[in-house]
């Protein structure tokens, strides 16, 4: 009888212990956390949505209906009244040093000291970071900012190079461009700013308390938090008014570790997106190049397959700007022409590439690279965090945002894919575009001739400074 109870007490222990192991293995959130009372059901459908760009001063294009950079973020800042969560590759806003030779760079710092003066309006802001020792982070952190670091290394081998900001998760940013004093100043950089739409702000904010939750952690949790699962996708996308004009969205994520259940991967937004275009597709993108390394290089069919198919298979015309910029992959040129050569002797088969290009300086940096990183089709808006590299989507953690909207017949080019369609086309028709050019290798990076091994490219790709290096 005694020893019957005993098993039953020891018994109850370890099942104590199981489900208490339980719960830390999986980043269950056993306290909850305030959601504000705003739920999937009464978040706001109706937003207002802008594009943001930051166009370098040397590189002379105009601004088309989009909203500078600069003056978004600092309307989301006039706006923010509790929260700000921001998740950046970079943080390197404190430009002084540059700002003698750079009239622009001083951008950067006024952004932080605004981010550094929050505690004192009782807003709070909190960084998830894979930074560990960034000095900037640590003035925030003493001015009252919470940040929290992610170990992405030993999580995914990769980095951390999502951009985006949650405000009062209700307003989001999304876009190339990361704390840099260069994203303000140097970098062609584009993104969008949705106000108003705490739909899409609910399901951001559930990436970003994915990330807060493995702060020091040296495993990925086996199951996830319910609050962490997809709440839009693409078999439930969100339903919006958007500038008065209906839209459907949802946001993506990588890589597929960070994706819990009812979260849709970058990668198969992007096909979406390829699949549903019934016209066209445009590309805006820094890297072009169809490959995953890991010490040894091997072709990465997932995109690249999917553009051939959709060129070859459904005579949708593709178009390619690619930026022509130091760490360049010589590579490139090789994919770009081939996808290019496979449509010259087919009928109705439309394809080109365009490299972009600002002017060099005397003394042979390049100024204004392209940072974009958008893809618009006649129904649809990819705006993602990453080059298309293989590595990228396989390593490293970054966010997407998918927007669809049919074409209004009564009012043409006022749709948000149709003005991102100008933004590209004002790019692809601009004198920096120089078209590919058989057996004319353009010089992107002086350092570096052609060709090149690609463990060097890999590894320069790690080691960027100064000015206009690293993104
Ligand atoms: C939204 O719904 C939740 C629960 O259904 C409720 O607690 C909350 O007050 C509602 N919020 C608003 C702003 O209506
Ligand atoms: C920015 O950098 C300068 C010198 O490079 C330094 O004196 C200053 O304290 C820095 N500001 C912040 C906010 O870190
Ligand atoms: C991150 O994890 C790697 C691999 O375990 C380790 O070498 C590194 O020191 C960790 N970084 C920090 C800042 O803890
Ligand atoms: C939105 O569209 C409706 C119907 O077309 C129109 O009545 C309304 O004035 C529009 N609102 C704005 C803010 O443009
Ligand atoms: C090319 O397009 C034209 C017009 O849309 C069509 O009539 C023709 O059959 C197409 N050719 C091929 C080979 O698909
Ligand atoms: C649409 O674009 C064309 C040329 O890009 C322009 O002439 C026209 O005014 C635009 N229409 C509207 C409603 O903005
Ligand atoms: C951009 O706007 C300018 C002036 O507003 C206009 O001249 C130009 O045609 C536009 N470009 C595109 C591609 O819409």
């Amino acid at each position: 009888m005694q020893s019957q109870q005993k098993c039953i007490v020891i018994f109850a222990l370890v099942c104590c212990f199981a489900v208490l192991v339980a719960l830390i293995f999986s980043a269950v959130d056993v306290w909850g956390e305030d959601e504000d009372g705003i739920t999937e059901e009464n978040c706001s459908r109706t937003c207002r949505m802008v594009i943001v760009e930051n166009i370098p001063e040397d590189v002379s294009l105009p601004h088309n209906g989009t909203t500078p950079l600069t003056s978004g973020l600092h309307t989301l800042l006039d706006l923010a009244t509790r929260q700000i969560e921001i998740v950046s590759p970079h943080w390197n806003l404190n430009s002084t040093e540059y700002e003698s030779s750079i009239p622009t760079a001083k951008q950067g710092r006024f952004l932080l000291h605004r981010l550094m003066g929050l505690k004192s309006q009782k807003i709070s802001l909190k960084v998830a970071s894979g930074l560990a020792d960034s000095k900037e982070l640590k003035v925030l952190s003493h001015n009252g900012a919470d940040i929290h670091y992610l170990n992405m290394t030993i999580l995914t081998n990769g980095k951390l190079l999502s951009s985006f900001w949650v405000v009062d998760r209700k307003h989001i940013y999304i876009g190339s461009a990361g704390m840099d004093w260069r994203a303000l100043s140097t970098l062609k950089e584009l993104g969008v700013i949705l106000y108003e739409c705490s739909c899409l702000a609910l399901d951001l904010h559930r990436i970003f308390s994915l990330y807060w939750q493995l702060q020091y952690k040296d495993f990925l949790p086996s199951i996830w938090s319910k609050r962490l699962y997809g709440l839009f996708n693409k078999k439930r996308a969100l339903p919006l008014i958007l500038n008065n004009m209906t839209a459907e969205a949802y946001p993506s994520n990588s890589p597929d570790v960070f994706c819990p259940r009812d979260r849709v991967e970058d990668i198969e937004a992007i096909f979406d997106v390829i699949q549903d275009a019934k016209w066209f597709i445009y590309i805006s993108i820094t890297d072009y190049v169809p490959l995953v390394s890991n010490g040894i290089s091997r072709y990465w069919s997932a995109i690249d397959g999917k553009l051939r198919e959709a060129l070859l298979l459904r005579n949708i015309k593709v178009r390619l700007l690619v930026s022509c910029w130091e760490q360049t992959h010589p590579l490139t040129v090789n994919f770009l022409w081939s996808l290019k050569s496979l449509c010259m002797e087919m009928p109705n088969c439309s394809m080109d590439a365009k490299f972009f290009s600002s002017r060099e300086k005397p003394d042979g940096t390049v100024e204004g690279i392209n940072h974009n990183r958008y893809m618009v089709t006649d129904n649809a808006l990819y705006i993602g965090n990453f080059g298309w590299v293989g590595n990228e989507f396989t390593y490293n953690a970054g966010v997407g945002l998918v927007i669809s909207q049919e074409e209004d017949p009564e009012d043409r080019n006022v749709t948000m894919v149709q003005q991102m369609r100008a933004v590209f086309d004002r790019d692809w028709h601009s004198r920096y575009a120089k078209p590919l050019q058989l057996n004319k290798i353009p010089v992107c990076n002086r350092h570096t001739a052609f060709p090149q091994p690609l463990k060097a490219w890999d590894e320069s790709v790690e080691k960027t400074d100064g000015p206009n290096a690293s993104l």
